[in-house]
């Protein structure tokens, strides 16, 4: 492994809020092949909607600059994401860039669609593991929650190629929703179970400004546990501070589950994490309404001590924690949407 290549001048963090900068999350793209009405609805997303032209997103190099940017500020873990990231033609070679930095994690979060076709070559670049979006197993369910002509088997395949390639571990993301896919969860677990698959299920949020999102949508971590305890009985609870996900073994030691409760149990007294927008803008936080530009520095030539310089500053006036404060009526602009901060 090589060895990060900018030494490090000026640390970041911690923020006001004592939280230092531990993991970056990069949308590598705003564009999707599912329409998921969670994130992406048609009715804002429609064929009239104007992506961002190629030319204003980072390309590969960008990327790669800006990922060895954070991880010489302390970034141990770089989760590429979108969009779907898979749709990059040039992602593995983002990957490899990365993996040239001797960051020690780098994760993917897709929606499988494509993965068949990726998982080979992504592995070769030095991709260690994948996060797959699935949200039902019912193809009905599943083709209403992702509103494109991809079925629900194309993303199974994804999953199996994933496995081949040694992808691993393979963990699920699943959004619930109330009336929605609650019905099917029982059916994820199982088959997370019998995959081996680590299942993470997420409460349904806020995020965004076109989701129409209300808090009656909303099936609760706690509601969720208790749901699968009835039939798979969980231990307590995995203590992992640094983790989204709340962690629980299977009593029968099939795996584990997690809850991801940012709307019931909000964590960002933990949030270790820095977001990098499609178009090189530097985001604090999942909610936030504006961003700081890192394209024109990096474009008009800055070194990367200047770039880090701008990186540490902006992180140590960080007090973000929009989920705790959520439902506070605190007055905000509009939030940029996840496909084009990261999911
Ligand atoms: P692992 O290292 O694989 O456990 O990944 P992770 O803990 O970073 O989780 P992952 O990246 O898969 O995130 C799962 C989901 O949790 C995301 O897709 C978001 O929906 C949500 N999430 C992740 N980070 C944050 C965050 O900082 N704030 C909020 N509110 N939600 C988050
Ligand atoms: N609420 C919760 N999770 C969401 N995701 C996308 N939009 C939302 C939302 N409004 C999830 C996706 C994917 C991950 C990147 O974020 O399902 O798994
Ligand atoms: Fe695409 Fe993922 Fe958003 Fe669904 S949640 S529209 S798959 S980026
Ligand atoms: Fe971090 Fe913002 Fe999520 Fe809180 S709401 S955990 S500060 S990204």
């Amino acid at each position: 492994m090589t060895a990060v290549s900018a030494v490090p001048t000026v640390m970041a963090g911690p923020d006001r809020l004592g939280r230092s900068l531990r993991d970056v999350r990069i949308s590598v793209t705003d564009r999707c092949n599912f329409r998921c009405p969670y994130c992406m609805p048609k009715a804002r997303f429609g064929p009239g909607h104007r992506f961002l032209p190629r030319a204003e997103a980072l390309d590969a190099g960008e990327i790669v600059r800006l990922a060895g940017v954070f991880a010489s500020l302390g970034a141990t873990k770089i989760r590429l994401t979108g969009g779907e990231p898979l749709l990059r033609t040039d992602l593995a070679e983002i990957v490899g860039g990365i993996a040239e930095l001797g960051v020690p994690d780098i994760a993917l979060t897709t929606n499988g669609a494509l993965l068949r076709r990726w998982a080979d070559r992504l592995r070769d670049a030095g991709l260690q593991r994948v996060t797959v979006s699935l949200d039902s197993l019912d193809p009905a369910v599943f083709t209403a929650m992702s509103d494109s002509r991809i079925e629900l088997r194309e993303v199974l395949d994804g999953i199996a190629a994933a496995r081949e390639a040694g992808l691993e571990p393979i963990k699920l993301n699943c959004v619930v929703q109330r009336g929605v896919n609650e019905d099917g969860l029982l059916d994820l677990v199982g088959f997370a179970r019998r995959e081996g698959l680590g299942l993470r299920c997420i409460e349904y949020m806020d995020v965004g400004a076109t989701n129409r999102w209300r808090p009656a949508d909303v099936v609760s971590g706690e509601e969720i546990l208790e749901r699968v305890r009835r039939v798979y009985p969980l231990l307590e609870e995995t203590p992992d501070p640094t983790a989204v996900a709340r962690t629980y073994r299977f009593a029968d030691g099939a795996g584990d589950l997690g809850v991801i409760t940012s709307v019931s149990r909000p964590f960002c007294g933990d949030c270790t994490r820095a977001r990098l927008g499609v178009d090189g803008k530097l985001y604090t936080c999942l909610f936030a309404t504006s961003g700081i530009d890192l394209r024109e520095p990096l474009r008009s030539g800055a070194d990367d001590d200047t770039l880090r310089r701008i990186v540490a500053d902006r992180w140590k006036r960080r007090d973000d924690r929009y989920s705790e404060l959520r439902g506070l009526g605190i007055a905000d602009g509009e939030r940029i949407e996840m496909s084009y901060i990261g999911g």
